[in-house]
């Protein structure tokens, strides 16, 4: 279908004025009765709330092992409805959201893509949003634009219809539920040697416009000498924000060229991949950037411990040969997302209590 007429562009009053504080400042409009409502920034999450997710992550992948616990877990949420509108692809997001929703008996709507919602007629994203609202009681949501889940909640935040969002990804800028995971999945890959306190990571790629790595870069503020490990082209080093927040918050980070170099150094390497959805034309950005990928030789450079993730879909950053080592996390970390993920819209929903009383 043509699109036929332009997206109406709303003025809001101080949305402008808002988008520009300090997340510091922006969090307590996120929050209810001082817990989080709506999930926008990586910023949001503090150390007991990522232990507890983790806690009910691993109780919720317990319950799914047999016919009673997923009774127990379709039973939680029947009477709630949500949302997920997916403006942006996705396969994992997505489907580990649905399977979630699912999973707590939610009942879940969707839409995927702006041409077959009324957008095409030139409604605007706002009153798309409001539109939602009407009809469910959670929204999820994954957009090409940074700010677009902040403006969201924000925008309902200030109606009647003020319901839980949860950002799956807003443009080049934030992913907070992959960083969710993606300490779900380090913490349990460190189970057996304390944890990711004290460890050394490296984040290889397209660090300029990866959301992921961004995220995860925050969440760091809450682990003890945690040092990280840049390792990118120059055009896609980590940007200003993640570094001065990072030096703002005493943690460590050293910046190279030199993959491997670093191997030998660290506890994890998270890989990514470039980002061509973000470049002017990406047809014209096709160089892969081979000395930024993780090939199979290099298993003999990395620690006996070192876990490999990457928030996946890969390109050519690590070959297919590097999955059958038991160091390779990332189809493990794939699937922690749909279990944290889970945890997470129990939490919201105020009955992760009946979860945890399972195993008290
Ligand atoms: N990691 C991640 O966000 O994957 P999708 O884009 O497939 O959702």
């Amino acid at each position: 279908m043509n699109k036929f007429a332009e997206t109406t562009r709303q003025i809001f009053e101080g949305w402008e004025e808002f988008y520009k504080k300090p997340t510091d400042e922006k969090n307590r409009f996120f929050e209810s009765d001082g817990r989080l409502m709506d999930i926008i920034f990586a910023q949001q999450f503090d150390r007991p709330f990522l232990d507890r997710m983790s806690r009910l992550g691993d109780m919720i992948r317990l319950l799914a092992k047999t016919k009673l616990g997923q009774n127990h877990l379709r039973h939680l949420l029947p009477h709630k409805r949500a949302m997920l509108y997916f403006s942006q692809p996705s396969t994992r997001t997505f489907l580990s959201f649905q399977n979630a929703c699912y999973m707590l008996g939610l009942t879940v709507s969707e839409i995927r893509g702006t041409t077959t919602s009324s957008e095409v007629k030139g409604e605007s994203q706002e009153d798309t949003i409001r539109t939602f609202a009407s009809y469910v009681d959670m929204i999820i949501s994954r957009h090409p634009e940074a700010g677009f889940a902040e403006k969201t909640a924000w925008v309902l935040n200030q109606t009647d219809r003020a319901i839980p969002v949860i950002n799956g990804g807003s443009g080049p800028d934030q992913h907070p539920t992959q960083a969710l995971l993606d300490i779900y999945t380090l913490e349990r890959e460190f189970s057996k040697s304390g944890g990711l306190d004290g460890k050394k990571i490296a984040m290889v790629g397209d660090l300029k416009r990866g959301r992921t790595v961004r995220s995860l870069s925050y969440l760091m503020k809450n682990y003890q000498d945690v040092a990280l490990y840049f390792v990118a082209p120059k055009i896609y080093k980590m940007k200003d924000d993640i570094t001065s927040f990072l030096t703002r918050h005493q943690i460590p980070y050293h910046e190279t060229e030199d993959f491997k170099s670093i191997m030998p150094l660290v506890d994890a390497i998270y890989m990514t991949r470039i980002q061509n959805e973000y470049s002017e034309d990406p047809s014209h950005e096709t160089e892969t950037y081979p000395a930024f990928h993780f090939k199979k030789e290099h298993l003999e450079n990395i620690q006996a411990h070192c876990v490999l993730l990457h928030p996946l879909p890969r390109r050519y950053e690590i070959d297919v040969a590097v999955d059958k080592d038991p160091r390779a996390a990332y189809w493990r970390q794939e699937r922690n997302g749909m279990w944290i993920r889970a945890a997470l819209i129990a939490y919201l929903f105020r009955v992760e209590n009946e979860i945890e009383d399972v195993f008290s």
